[in-house]
């Protein structure tokens, strides 16, 4: 069961795969004289697309049992080839030959790095993201933790960038959205893009928005895709344009960009993200009574108080305003890549608690630890020690900002799932908070964004946000109401928030 989890094995059902043979051949006119299943499984949806009548069927399939399968069940017609390989490796140009009008009909693997990493699938280390031109630096950090589909997509789109051929592929819908996106950047054109949703729950027993996703490569035009339901596959239901180089729902409104949007090479406030640690059961702390902290394995320690930080997580982020933390976290260095050795003398007990969990914390699978002094943490800066916080969950699609300030005076931490800007005193920071759940800035988040998202919030996209321009534009009254709206007594004066503009530089 693992190395098919691991692969990302959700085999069509037959039903599934004839009713988008089905679609393509009568609503969109396909008519292909080769068939090429990139990572064929067991055959459904190749012996599917049998309807077509092609003069061949190539089946690639990287799993030895399937291809036996596959073999067994469609293999002895005389058109179809069922070959054993990686996609990604596999020149399936050459295998075709000169094939006129290529029907790329597929459902490549539902799986992102991160389970697929986790999972240990070796073939994961060796795939090459750069070499496909993805981002590398991203897929490295887990900033873009994409699904293998997406380079098994992108790879098939190069290749045929320039033949007449339509792929057609079963795909998670923010996977397709992601293709798109790196065609845009990798200047790949296509005629026509046609996203149809389905209820992957019902079909693959999958909770994610989900899609079949068709593209007419080899010709340009299209600036775009049009939206439907595969189940009613005619009846368009909105379209998503590239605005630059990302996709927006159409007609999302160009005075909310103007109110709020940088302009490329603006220099916006630079959006932080919270610590990385990877190793929640050490380094994450409950107080426990006394001045001592519970981990998450259950032990009881004391520590050095200056090195313990109130945390907050992205499910704690609910109201606008926290000012008491339930949960610690245990930060042993002031910035990034500062050598831990000088604690066995500074902070005798949070050098022994590290050193009584080094396995726990050198067995950290991130290869940002590997080189770094032992016991590193990530995302650390001289803006972690700001005092007050306003911050976001990456992970939801309301962006809901949030106010953080210890009434004790500690730094609040964040998570790595978090987004933050340091502010300088508790009345900018609240000026700040209000100005970011102010409803144009809310609206225009969301139209950068889905719902589906996995993390609809990234630091890239926030830094689309041009605080400054919009905090010279929106008038206290705004900001009043948004205070009212949030259920917050009022307490935001204008001098608050002329402080807030004076330190954007307004
Ligand atoms: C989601 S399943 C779909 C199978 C089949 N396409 C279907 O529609 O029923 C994904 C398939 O991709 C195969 N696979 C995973 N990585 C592959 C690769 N790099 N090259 C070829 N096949 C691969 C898996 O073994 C699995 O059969």
């Amino acid at each position: 069961m693992t190395g098919q989890r691991a692969n990302g094995d959700y085999q069509t059902p037959m039903g599934l795969a004839q009713q988008v043979c089905a679609y393509l051949a009568n609503v969109r006119m396909v008519r292909p004289t080769a068939v090429l299943e990139p990572t064929c499984g067991v055959g459904h949806l190749l012996e599917a697309s049998f309807i077509f009548e092609a003069s061949q069927y190539l089946g690639v399939e990287l799993n030895d049992d399937y291809v036996r399968q596959a073999n067994d069940s469609i293999g002895a017609y005389s058109r179809v080839r069922i070959v054993q390989g990686d996609i990604l490796t596999t020149d399936v140009r050459a295998l075709l030959g000169s094939a006129e009008s290529v029907l790329i009909l597929g459902n490549p693997p539902w799986v992102n790095r991160a389970t697929r990493g986790a999972l240990g699938a070796a073939q994961c280390a060796t795939l090459s993201a750069r070499s496909l031109g993805l981002r590398g630096i991203d897929a490295m950090t887990g900033a873009s933790n994409f699904d293998l589909s997406l380079p098994i997509m992108l790879k098939l789109a190069q290749d045929f960038r320039d033949c007449s051929a339509v792929m057609a592929m079963l795909c998670k819908t923010s996977t397709a959205r992601a293709l798109l996106c790196e065609l845009k950047s990798q200047d790949i054109p296509f005629a026509r893009c046609a996203l149809l949703e389905f209820d992957a729950k019902k079909l693959f027993g999958v909770n994610t928005g989900a899609c079949l996703l068709v593209l007419d490569l080899g010709g340009a035009g299209a600036n775009g895709c049009e939206l439907y339901h595969l189940d009613q596959p005619t009846q368009l239901v909105g379209r998503l344009e590239y605005v630059n180089g990302t996709l927006r729902p159409h007609g999302a409104t160009s005075s909310l960009s103007a109110l709020c949007e940088s302009t490329p090479g603006s220099c916006s406030m630079p959006w932080r993200s919270g610590l990385k640690h990877d190793c929640a059961k050490v380094m994450e702390l409950t107080e426990a009574g006394s001045g001592l902290w519970r981990n998450g394995l259950g032990e009881v320690v004391a520590l050095e108080p200056d090195y313990v930080f109130p945390l907050v997580k992205s499910s704690h982020i609910k109201s606008p305003v926290l000012t008491s933390f339930r949960k610690a976290v245990l930060v042993p260095q002031r910035k990034l890549r500062e050598d831990t050795a000088h604690l066995r003398s500074d902070a005798p007990l949070v050098w022994q608690y590290l050193v009584d969990h080094r396995s726990l914390l050198a067995a950290r699978k991130s290869s940002i630890y590997r080189g770094a002094p032992e016991f590193s943490l990530f995302g650390l800066g001289d803006y972690s020690l700001a005092r007050f916080k306003v911050a976001l969950s990456g992970f939801y699609y309301e962006p809901r900002f949030a106010l953080l300030a210890d009434p004790a005076g500690r730094p609040v931490m964040l998570d790595d799932t978090c987004y933050f800007l340091p502010a300088p005193s508790f009345e900018v920071g609240y000026a700040l908070m209000l100005l970011l759940n102010c409803m144009p800035v809310q609206e225009f988040l969301r139209s950068l964004t889905f719902a589906d998202a996995k993390r609809p919030y990234t630091q890239k996209l926030l830094g689309r946000l041009d605080v400054a321009k919009v905090a010279a534009r929106l008038s206290v009254t705004e900001l009043v109401s948004c205070e009212a709206r949030l259920g917050l007594k009022p307490r935001l004066s204008a001098a608050d928030y002329q402080a807030l503009r004076a330190w954007l530089g307004v």
